[in-house]
């Protein structure tokens, strides 16, 4: 067992006490200089199994989810700890600073967290440099965003600029069109604006194949905050259009389930416990009306072995964690690595 991971239940209760973001930052410097000094050591089970799909190995089906590296400053890291993946991101083509702070509130009694960090990011560049010298196996994904002053009707620029600077580096790209916390971004996903944007991508990833000489799959993050019928109309654009992959959810703008939490009227997107069971019902219903094979990615309020054997009964082939690992730690990791 590594050092982190007997550590956490002991520095928890401190970083608790601390601003949510600054806890953060501080763990992640942490992890980056642990692994620095040779002391990161895989708390995933010799015995988990790897997964093939999206024509890539991974080697195990958990993965980071999003915006926990938003910069791919850590990727060695977090694949030395025992993540089978990490997708970086959200990162839009320019850098920007995000919202102001404070941006990030816990909500313990609910194992939940509401964030409206709005993209903060070094930018593409930055971070592809950095993953130009990763050593890691783990699979890396790029998550790519618009920039909050790109107007909607300009966004697909953004995002095919995303996906070839991002091409030569990414394991697979996540075209991310669900985050709350940049005005109008969900709006992408209405059946017109997913078919433009889609379409292009899908032209300009063949084009990349060919100049590459390899194919990236590209990959739909989707919100847990759609109807039925949004469900449809976005299943059937990726059907159309041959998506390799979704990944279902981002965060929810719904506060029914910490209705009353002192800080329950933060603006942003709320994830964790709250979030799980409507993020698990949105990937099965896309798993009932989805091509086969399609690569399903299930994320959100994975907080134990348990949820994440919900998200493979419900269709996906991976799942991903962000809030679990917070209220969790490093047990979490070994726990789903595993299931
Ligand atoms: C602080 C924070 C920042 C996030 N940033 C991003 C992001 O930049 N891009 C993205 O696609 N998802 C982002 N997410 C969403 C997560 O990737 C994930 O989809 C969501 O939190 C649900 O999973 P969870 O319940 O395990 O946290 C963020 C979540 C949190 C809590």
């Amino acid at each position: 067992m590594t050092l982190l991971t007997r550590l956490y239940p002991t520095l928890k209760p401190w970083l608790f006490r601390m601003d949510a973001e600054r806890a953060h930052e501080w763990t992640t410097r942490m992890l980056r200089l642990s692994h620095a000094l040779g002391m990161v050591q895989s708390v995933a089970p010799e015995a988990a199994q790897p997964v093939e799909c999206l024509g890539l190995k991974f080697p195990n089906w958990l993965g980071l989810a999003a915006g926990m590296d938003k910069s791919a400053s850590c990727v060695d890291a977090w694949g030395a700890l025992g993540f089978g993946f990490v997708e970086v991101g959200t990162l839009t083509p320019r850098p920007q600073p995000g919202n102001p702070k404070p941006r990030l509130f816990r909500l313990p009694e609910h194992d939940a967290l509401i964030n409206r960090m709005g993209f903060n990011n070094p930018g593409i560049h930055a971070a592809v440099k950095r993953l130009e010298k990763r050593r890691t196996k783990a699979v890396v994904g790029v998550n790519i965003g618009k920039n909050f002053d790109t107007p909607n009707d300009a966004a697909v620029n953004d995002y095919l600029y995303g996906l070839k600077v991002a091409y030569p580096v990414a394991d697979y790209i996540a075209v991310n069109i669900s985050s709350p916390n940049t005005k109008g971004l969900r709006d992408l996903q209405a059946e017109e604006a997913i078919r433009t944007l889609l379409s292009a991508l899908k032209t300009e990833q063949a084009r990349l194949q060919k100049e590459h000489g390899k194919k990236v799959p590209m990959l739909v993050k989707i919100a847990p905050d759609l109807e039925s019928m949004q469900i449809q109309a976005l299943a059937r654009v990726f059907n159309e259009l041959a998506v390799d992959g979704v990944i279902a959810t981002n965060t929810t703008i719904s506060r029914e389930a910490v209705a009353g939490h002192p800080v329950a009227s933060e603006t942003g997107g709320l994830s964790g416990l709250p979030v799980r069971q409507r993020s698990t019902e949105v990937l099965a219903e896309f798993r009932e009306l989805i091509r086969p094979e399609t690569v399903l990615i299930g994320v959100g309020g994975i907080l134990s072995a348990d949820d994440a054997r919900a998200k493979r009964a419900a269709g996906a082939q991976l799942v991903q964690i962000y809030s679990g690992l917070i209220f969790r730690g490093l047990d979490l990791i070994r726990e789903v690595a595993g299931a």
